[in-house]
């Protein structure tokens, strides 16, 4: 099967950017929701484990006939779900380059290059968001693995033991802080950390949903007088429910009072930096100890990269990781260890990730990005305008970034529920609800640099026509 090497890669060379070409050409007119049910799906796919193979050809076929047409068409322009992008072209072909070269990124000397433009690409990331020149970090899978490791750093600095001996030697049940907002790998994190899920305090929000800083304040001031040993504080710049921005610098003043960490998760809005008209909202995150960046959010690149980046350097990250298992350890005179970034984070093998990122980099540059993401707003507000002006639909939170949220009315969790469906099984567009304060509301993200404001028009006359299908349907 594997004799005719080469032939098999000009076979599928000459293949699959046909097929790539045929699905990004019919996009705009393309069911954005597949029509199979789970169980249609399960069996489709309920086959044995194959004895022999097949042919390419074969495979491609399988592809083109079941897998492509019963996906979520996430690159649409009428895609208004979770924070998935359009990916960028350069970034989808860069991810095949990657695996023909298949890079181990993990050692530098497994992956010289990899770990090189790993370096580069997290300093042009620490640049970004105005760190110093002593700042660095590392890539990671998500954002929820970027929020592990900056916990992570943060818990190891409560007590010089508690790598090797564990949580017991803190002074006390370490608590963390962050926005009743904030994304749930926050609360995932506090019990892989040994803390316990119950260590997150999750702090109400305000009226515009940013973390209330009087309650904060409040809540670790209760936390030390029970004897409880407050540690990080974790700030959200673009909350995945709203989008919004947590105010920044004011909680970097709280942090810094309590010495606590300051994190901020910056996963969707870190982008906002490329921005000369929008940058300003993130003031303060330079302040950060550590700060979550996903690039496969509203930077385009495909799944999957992200980023944790520290303040103060590398050093943080290798007192927090760093082995050095006997098959990595050889002596290397020293001067490329610090490129090893298995010594950095959980990550053993790595993807040689950072070449898209510095392929998307290099072609968006920082304009390119700074008016996707400000046409993106601006799509955002045209959306939110639209919506206010609809007797049925009542706006909920302010626009900040490209998220926009409102209600049918009557405001029931059940009414929203049955709109969302509706829209989703006509195919024609998608967007999901969330619950914020005890109430769901319907949420569109605008992440595809293919989405126009006739998108938004047609999104618009979707939802009133699916509203009074909603209503009667009680
Ligand atoms: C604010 C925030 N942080 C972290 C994450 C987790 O990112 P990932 O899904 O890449 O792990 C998300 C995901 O939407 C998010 O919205």
């Amino acid at each position: 099967m594997i004799d005719d090497f080469v032939e098999q890669h000009q076979l599928l060379g000459s293949t699959v950017p046909r097929i790539i070409n045929e699905y990004v050409a019919t996009l705009a007119t393309r069911r954005v929701t597949p029509e199979a049910t789970p169980a249609d799906l399960e069996k489709l796919f309920a086959e044995p484990l194959p004895e022999k193979g097949i042919s390419i050809e074969e495979i491609l076929t399988r592809f083109r006939g079941d897998i492509a047409p019963n996906t979520m068409a996430v690159p649409s322009p009428r895609y208004f779900g979770q924070f998935n992008p359009t990916p960028l072209p350069i970034g989808v072909w860069a991810d095949a380059l990657i695996s023909m070269l298949n890079q181990n990124g993990g050692a530098w000397r497994n992956g010289p290059t990899s770990a090189m433009i790993e370096a580069r690409v997290i300093r042009w990331l620490c640049e970004l968001l105005s760190y110093g020149p002593t700042s660095s970090g590392t890539l990671a899978s998500g954002g929820s693995e970027a929020n592990l490791i900056a916990l992570k750093c943060a818990r190891d600095r409560v007590a010089a033991g508690i790598k090797d001996r564990g949580v017991r030697t803190a002074p006390g049940d370490l608590v963390v802080y962050a926005s009743e907002q904030c994304h749930y790998s926050i609360d995932k994190s506090a019990d892989i950390l040994g803390l316990g899920r119950e260590a997150l305090r999750k702090i109400p929000t305000d009226d515009r949903f940013h973390i209330s800083l009087g309650a904060l304040q409040d809540a670790i001031r209760h936390d030390r007088e029970a004897g409880l040993v407050p540690f990080c504080v974790v700030g959200v710049a673009g909350t995945t429910s709203m989008g919004v921005i947590d105010s920044l610098e004011p909680l970097a003043a709280i942090a810094r009072e309590n010495n606590c960490w300051y994190h901020v998760d910056a996963a969707y809005g870190g982008p906002l930096a490329f921005s000369p008209k929008h940058k300003e909202k993130l003031r303060g995150i330079e302040l950060a100890d550590s700060i979550t960046f996903d690039p496969h959010k509203w930077m385009f690149v495909p799944f999957s990269c992200a980023a944790t980046l520290m303040r103060e350097g590398p050093g943080v990250l290798r007192d927090a990781f760093d082995m050095s298992p006997e098959y990595l350890s050889e002596d290397r005179g020293g001067a490329d260890v610090e490129f090893d970034f298995f010594r950095y984070g959980q990550m053993g093998t790595r993807r040689f990730n950072s070449l898209k990122l510095w392929m998307a980099l290099k072609f968006m540059g920082r304009e390119g990005y700074a008016k996707a993401v400000e046409r993106q707003i601006d799509l955002t507000n045209y959306l939110a305008r639209q919506i206010d002006s609809l007797p049925d639909f009542e706006r909920v939170g302010e626009v900040e970034t490209a998220v926009c949220c409102f209600r049918l009315m009557p405001e029931t969790d059940g009414l929203q529920q049955r709109l969302q469906q509706i829209i989703e099984r006509s195919g024609e567009a998608w967007l999901t609800t969330t619950v914020v304060k005890n109430r769901r509301v319907l949420r569109v993200n605008i992440n595809s640099f293919l989405t126009d404001q006739h998108h938004i028009d047609d999104l618009v006359k979707l939802l009133v026509r699916s509203a009074e299908a909603a209503k009667r349907h009680k």
